[in-house]
């Protein structure tokens, strides 16, 4: 799994947090934001950490991270589409609650709606339910207390791969159905829950 390379796009709180600490745990990353300049000076100190505009990750990177404001993961998609295709993709991008067009669409499943916005990639929804500091945490804590992070998928392939990188991050993926990722999405019963993998369980429904 580590020789797969991880591009950020979007390199903020959330970002940063999974991307780091991906690359502490022995991955090779690209980052990508606007200002590429101030994301040089941030990751500097990373070991094998690389920044370079959305679309050169998206072409660059095996395994991408979405981590972008939602209207920026809007304007952007249809640019990064074409070298996402076949890719997988984990989008931790969470509506504004200032903007309530998009969760009335898709019978309110930001996670389905999301998902149409990439057609052709592998597609999972995770990192959406989780603050970044708690990601961090987990990570540094080793295997102790790991934090339950839900993940939703229709690909079974896709959910395995992102497991893999979720249990490397010293986390504990909890998967689900897209069905289902409503659970987790804002207004859920798991939004910003931070437990652990049998409690999470039970919130979601799932073995
Ligand atoms: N913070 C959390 O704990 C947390 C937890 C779960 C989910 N999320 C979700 O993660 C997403 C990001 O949240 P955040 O808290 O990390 O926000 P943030 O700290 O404001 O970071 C946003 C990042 O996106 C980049 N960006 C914004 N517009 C862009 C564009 N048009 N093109 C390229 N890059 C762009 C910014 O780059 P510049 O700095 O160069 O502008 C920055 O790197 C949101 O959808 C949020 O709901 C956050």
């Amino acid at each position: 799994m580590k020789d797969l390379s991880i591009g950020v796009i979007g390199s903020g709180m959330q970002g940063y947090a999974i991307g780091s600490s991906l690359a502490q745990a022995g991955f090779t990353l690209m980052f990508a934001a606007r200002d590429l300049e101030a994301l040089k000076r941030k990751v500097a100190d990373l070991p094998r950490a690389k920044v370079a505009t959305p679309l050169a990750t998206a072409q660059f990177a095996d395994v991408i991270i979405l981590a972008l404001p939602y209207s920026a993961f809007e304007a952007l998609a249809p640019t990064l589409l074409p070298s996402l295709q076949g890719k997988l993709v984990l989008d931790a991008t969470n509506t504004d609650p200032s903007n309530p067009e998009i969760i009335e669409q898709d019978q309110g499943n930001v996670a389905r709606y999301s998902q149409q916005l990439l057609p052709g990639v592998k597609y999972v929804r995770a990192f959406s339910s989780v603050d970044f500091y708690q990601i961090v945490d987990s990570y540094q804590r080793g295997g102790i207390n790991p934090l339950a992070i839900p993940i939703a998928s229709d690909n079974s392939l896709a959910l395995e791969q992102a497991k893999a990188l979720i249990s490397a991050l010293h986390a504990e993926p909890v998967a689900t159905s897209l069905e289902q990722a409503v659970k987790f999405q804002r207004g859920g019963v798991a939004f910003r829950v931070h437990t652990t993998g049998k409690k999470m369980r039970e919130l979601l429904g799932v073995k």
